[in-house]
């Protein structure tokens, strides 16, 4: 990484690669160096500081006769005002930078928990559930990429009344075969059905149906078990398209079954206090009032199942770090769960996060108006397979390309904003293959195979920079893009931002698609066609791997 290369050789106490930035617009150089921070430390003024070590680096090469400075990745310093700009040696960089180097393990032999997806069974998942799943797998991997063990887990929606009310739906107006054939939509019709029908008596028919399932009956078990498997085919189909799998699918109703356990500790350790016969765990000194976890009938609640689970996943897998992928509805309720482990003296509450998201629409009269009020997920990856076909029969392509094409669209139009930002998923911009989309990162990869084609044809290979060959402008944007790689992955796993890997990957497209409308790849001197393969294939690998990280699906032909 370059600039800790830099800070290596400026060798400046204090100095961390943190403060080597992009250089301002309307300056020369590659990087630089911000004073402020140095100039607080010493309690110097930022200008005099930046001066002084301008002229001490200046005077030691002076001194030295320039010996070493082909091997030195600093060509040049300059000193505007309390910043100093740095211009680097672009040979020495060029074959400084090495995308081999791509696979880090700094985490290595770390646990971490993600939870996400996690839909809830015997309805649609909705859009909601597709930002906690597109965005949960991309952390996934994240965490993988830089060392961790990570454990996926789906923590199932599979408990509840709801349940209750689908069977009584189900005893009343439904039909085994129909459901079968038709899936959660017969099942949806059916909820809905008793909604608009319910009154006192299908309510309370509703509440037996759920106690009998909870008392194990024969038939209630029998029926519950059949709704989960009819409502987990169409999700299935989903997670298939989208490549997911998940480790661990334990859900709500597994952690009922430990809801006695968390309220005995809670009470052992004097947490809870009794009000109208519900129990709460006072949190207010922490500005989160007070928090339910036995209702007054007895029923537990979604927070002390999430107690539970997250007890019991500590147990189980030992974790370094557990995660939450839900939206930012949830903020409360997660503060909530965290500060109650912490007070129950899990020292380990710490290692927990919520990965919370913005809200998520599709535009007016699109995808949403098929189906009523919300958009169903299925809906979403048929618009968008049915549009990516419509894109690529202009273009000669097969149907699976397509499918290839709107998957990707999809996964790549969540994760391209920040997650916190409220969104709408527009799917016509999503296939655009001019803009900032996942089409354009394919398109790119795709050219970078013809190019390795044609040059396998012609017997051209990538070979190493011959000396004095003089790096371009555009050549040394990409070098200095594809260095930055690892750091970029590193901020995109502390902050668990995806962004960041999207817009790093459309800038190196972008980059890549300059040099390549700019120069000949193919045609030059066997210096430039060897030391080009070599870039090309250095941005193949970067951009395979971010297009890896971000779902997007490689396309070896467009
Ligand atoms: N199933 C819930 C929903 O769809 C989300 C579960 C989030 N995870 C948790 N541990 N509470 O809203």
């Amino acid at each position: 990484m370059i600039k800790e290369k830099i800070v290596e050789e400026l060798n400046i106490e204090g100095l961390t690669a943190d403060s080597v930035a992009e250089v301002p617009e309307n300056f020369t150089g590659d990087y630089s160096i911000p004073c402020f921070p140095l100039a607080m430390k010493l309690g110097k003024n930022p200008a005099q500081i930046a001066k002084e070590i301008v002229e001490a680096f200046n005077n030691e090469a002076s001194k030295s006769n320039g010996a070493n400075k082909d091997k030195c990745v600093i060509e040049k310093l300059e000193n505007v005002g309390p910043y100093i700009n740095v211009t680097l040696n672009r040979n020495v960089v060029a074959s400084e930078v090495d995308a081999d180097k791509l696979n880090f393990d700094d985490y290595n032999g770390k646990v971490a928990c993600v939870e996400f997806s996690s839909i809830n069974l015997a309805k649609h998942p909705h859009i909601g559930h597709l930002c906690t799943t597109i965005i949960g797998a991309c952390i996934a991997k994240i965490f993988e990429k830089v060392g961790y063990k990570v454990v996926r887990i789906n923590y199932l929606g599979d408990y509840g009344t709801p349940f209750g009310k689908m069977i009584t739906a189900f005893k009343k107006w439904g039909n085994k075969e129909e459901v079968e054939k038709i899936g959660v939509d017969a099942l949806q019709d059916l909820y809905v059905k008793f909604c608009a029908n319910e009154n006192e008596e299908l309510l309370s028919e509703a509440r037996e149906w759920f106690k009998k399932i909870e008392e194990k009956d024969a038939e209630a078990v029998e029926l519950y078990n059949w709704i989960i498997k009819i409502s987990f085919n169409e999700i299935k189909h989903i997670y298939n398209l989208l490549g997911i799998s998940f480790d661990d699918y334990n859900g709500e109703s597994y952690y009922e079954g430990k809801r006695d356990e968390v309220i005995a500790e809670l009470k052992a350790k004097n947490l809870v206090f009794e009000s109208d016969g519900a129990l709460l765990v006072d949190l207010n000194a922490y500005g989160l009032g007070n928090f339910m976890v036995l209702k007054s009938d007895g029923t537990s609640l979604y927070s002390t199942r999430d107690l539970a689970a997250a007890i019991d996943r500590k147990k189980k897998y030992n974790f370094d770090r557990s995660l939450y992928v839900t939206d930012t509805a949830q903020n409360l309720h997660f503060k909530s769960v965290f500060k109650t482990l912490e007070l129950m003296g899990y020292d380990w509450a710490k290692d927990l996060t919520h990965i919370n998201y913005g809200r998520l629409s599709t535009p007016q009269g699109k995808i949403a108006s098929r189906r009523g009020k919300v958009a169903v997920l299925k809906d979403i990856f048929e618009v968008a397979e049915t549009r990516a076909y419509e894109v690529v029969k202009e273009r000669n392509l097969d149907k699976q390309v397509a499918t290839d094409i709107g998957v990707s669209a999809i996964s790549f139009g969540l994760l391209k904003t920040e997650r916190i930002k409220d969104a709408v998923f527009d799917i016509e911009s999503a296939l655009n293959f001019d803009g900032e989309t996942s089409v354009y990162l394919q398109y790119m990869n795709a050219r970078l195979n013809s190019i390795f084609a044609k040059a396998k044809e012609q017997g051209l290979v990538a070979g190493e920079m011959v000396d004095g060959y003089k790096v371009n402008d555009d050549e040394f944007a990409i070098i200095k893009q594809i260095d930055l790689y690892k750091e970029m992955i590193f901020d995109a796993y502390k902050d668990c931002e995806p962004c960041y890997i999207a817009r790093y990957a459309l800038k190196l497209a972008t980059l890549f698609s300059k040099f390549y409308n700019n120069h000949s790849i193919l045609n030059g001197e066997k210096s430039e066609i060897q030391f080009r393969l070599g870039l090309c294939e250095k941005v193949k690998i970067v951009l395979v791997d971010c297009m890896n990280l971000l779902g997007v699906k490689v396309i070896e032909k467009m």
